[in-house]
């Protein structure tokens, strides 16, 4: 794959395919991970010169019609506290226009929300063509869509892998291809048919599948010697089971200790509520204690789980959270996204 590595990006007006689809409270960003995860492509291609970055992505599901409260504009506010050296715009359209060029004093310009127009989500090539030297897709979380700024853009432009893009891929690759043994896939969350493909596909992959919460707490059952399912749990007064117990948890943190590669999806218990937990924060912490393997965190309830914690603990360390939710999981099923395949 190509990245921006590979081009020089002196001088050039580019196009930068980013996932901002991000909370929104009260209109502010509730969380910035996903900006965050955008910023060393940002910052590479402005280093190394690039005359002006137009960022574009989504927000929500607005089926094609302006609707302000999936307004991107307060990802540009936060664009502007995390680079407070740049001078970042925020342009009111989904598509660029000739008057864009009267921005020509910032470096740095995100467009309104692309699903404001019903082209995006129908690929359209007329949609996107914009007068842009290269395109940079860095949007991972976005690269399991066919849509007009993920599939169709690249046809007319050359394409690039940003750094987000890159680091997701190595590391999920890595585990696909050339994992350090033994492996370990920790599963947890709600709902089992989402679960249950990455379980078949783990099956032949890996040395242990751990399987907790709610799944867990529902009965699921497996003949497989490799798949450990939870077998005590807490529960509240009402008798529902909302985390693993202690000999469960125990059970799967002896398989984190000799594990060389990990990867969690799904949260252990009913983690909102801090009562329960327990398990995922022991998974999270010996997860990021560990220095001696791969450990990957995907799913957006496990990610912003362990983002919270890291605001507690800033020594953990993983070797990849994911942007990508539902794109880190098809990933994992069959890295052949339409978003990537184009930069291939
Ligand atoms: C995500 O949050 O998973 C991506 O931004 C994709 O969003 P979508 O499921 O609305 O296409």
């Amino acid at each position: 794959m190509k990245t921006i590595r590979d081009f020089n990006p002196k001088d050039k007006i580019i196009l930068v395919r980013t996932d901002f689809n991000v909370p929104l409270k009260n209109g502010k960003v509730e969380d910035d991970f996903r900006i965050r995860a955008s910023l060393p492509t940002i910052q590479y291609l402005l280093e190394n010169g690039a005359k002006r970055i137009v960022l574009i992505s989504h927000l929500g599901r607005p089926e094609g019609k302006m609707d302000l409260k999936f307004s991107l504009s307060p990802a540009a506010d936060t664009l502007r506290k995390l680079l407070p050296e740049q001078k970042v715009a925020f342009y009111p359209l989904p598509k660029k226009d000739e008057d864009i060029l009267n921005y020509s004093d910032c470096n740095i310009i995100l467009l309104e929300n692309l699903r404001f127009d019903p082209g995006e989500e129908v690929n359209s090539e007329d949609f996107i063509k914009q007068i842009i030297d290269a395109f940079v897709q860095d949007g991972f979380a976005v690269t399991h869509r066919a849509h007009a700024s993920t599939d169709a853009i690249a046809k007319f432009l050359p394409t690039y892998a940003g750094l987000l893009v890159e680091k997701e891929i190595e590391n999920l690759t890595k585990v696909l291809q050339n994992p350090t043994k033994p492996l370990l896939l920790i599963i947890g969350g709600a709902k089992v048919d989402d679960k249950q493909p990455l379980i078949e596909k783990f099956s032949s992959l890996a040395d242990h599948i751990a399987v907790g919460g709610k799944i867990a707490a529902d009965g699921y059952a497996s003949k497989n010697p490799k798949i450990y399912v939870a077998e005590d749990f807490d529960e509240n007064g009402a008798g529902e089971k909302l985390d693993i117990g202690p000999v469960s948890t125990t059970k799967i943190a002896d398989f984190i200790k000799d594990a060389k590669t990990i990867i969690w999806n799904g949260l252990l218990g009913y983690a909102e509520d801090p009562a329960y937990a327990t398990a995922s924060t022991i998974v999270a912490e010996l997860m990021g204690e560990k220095t001696d393997a791969t450990t990957i965190v995907c799913g957006g309830d496990t990610t912003g789980f362990v983002q919270s914690l890291l605001e507690d603990h800033p020594n953990l360390q993983y070797s990849l959270i994911s942007t990508g939710g539902g794109a880190a999981l098809e990933f994992l099923l069959n890295p052949d996204l339409p978003g990537l395949k184009v930069i291939k």
